[in-house]
This record gives C-alpha cells, structure tokens and sequence, in this order.
C-alpha cells in the first residue's frame, strides 16, 4: 500500500458502496489498520490507498497494541449529529499540514463491519472527529475543505509547497 497524497484526484472520485463481505474484506481492514499505523496515523479512509470504496478504518489511539479501539466501517453514514465544536486535525494525504476544523460534537453513525453485520456507534470527541474526518474522505471531502478562511490562509503556503513537490 501506498498513501494518496494531495492533490491526487483519487481524493476527489466518487467511491462505491461495498456489497461483498466475508474474509477478504476482513484482510483488507486488518491490512489497512496496518499500514495506518506504520504511517502513524488514527484513521485511514480507501481512497487514501487507492481503493474507491466505502470503507475506513480507525483507532483513536494510534497504538497497534490497543486493538480493543480498532473500528473498520463499511459503508458509513452519520445518521445523527448534534453540537459543533472546533479541534485540530490533520491528514496522512496532507503531511506535515494541521489546522482547525470545526464540525458536530456528537454523532451516530451507521455502518456494516467486514462479515456484513450491522451496527450503530454513538462517537463523540476525538473519536467522533476522526470518524467523521474518515467519512468525508469516502464523499471525496478534505479537511481543508472544512477549514474557516483565517485558517486556510494560514496552511496556504505548506499547501502550495505541497501541490508544487507533488508536481515535481
Ligand atoms: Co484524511
């Protein structure tokens, strides 16, 4: 695996609902938990790794020795939110870029696990906004996107830097 980096337009695509579960698709999340650790990271969505699919894969923790908080979420979709609240978040497509991003407090999420089984997961601080940072990923949203003006304006340099490395 490798990691998508910005402004690759694979961040952007469209990405498809999954319908086939069972074994494979369990070795792609523990694949995924993986790589997301060796890169040091809490979240990892699909298209990050090149694969256009509705799934994301977290640990809040970022340890691989704390599995018990490891999720992989098929098909995610936030079915309720409440409150907003304004934290620091960064992105393994956007190295070395942080910033502020403002967005519900609390949610419930809907999502399938690799065998196919159902389940509802209230999330709500750091836990909520990685989930919710992931999601956007399947939706081709970035964070920069949700970033306030003051913000952006403030990465716009390491953001132009990176578009030029990436051009090189
Ligand atoms: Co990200």
């Amino acid at each position: 695996m490798e990691i998508v980096i910005y402004p690759d337009p694979r961040l952007r695509a469209e990405t498809e609902a999954i319908k086939d579960f069972g074994p494979d698709l369990e070795d792609l999340g523990k694949e995924m938990l993986e790589f997301m650790y060796k890169k040091k990271g809490v979240g990892l969505a699909g298209p990050q790794v090149g694969i256009l699919k509705k799934i994301i894969v977290v640990n809040p923790t970022g340890e691989p020795g704390e599995n018990e908080h490891e999720l992989v979420l098929i098909n995610p979709k936030i079915i309720e939110s409440a409150g907003q609240e304004t934290g620091e978040e960064g992105c393994l497509s956007f190295p070395g870029i942080f910033g502020e991003v403002t967005r519900p407090k609390t949610i419930k999420v809907k999502a399938w696990d690799p065998k196919g089984e159902e389940f509802v997961l209230d999330a709500s601080g750091f836990l909520g906004r990685v989930l919710q940072h992931e999601m956007d990923h399947l939706d081709g949203i970035l964070f920069i996107d949700r970033m306030t003006p003051a913000q952006k304006l403030k990465i716009r340099k390491q953001l132009k830097k990176l578009v030029k490395e990436q051009k090189a």
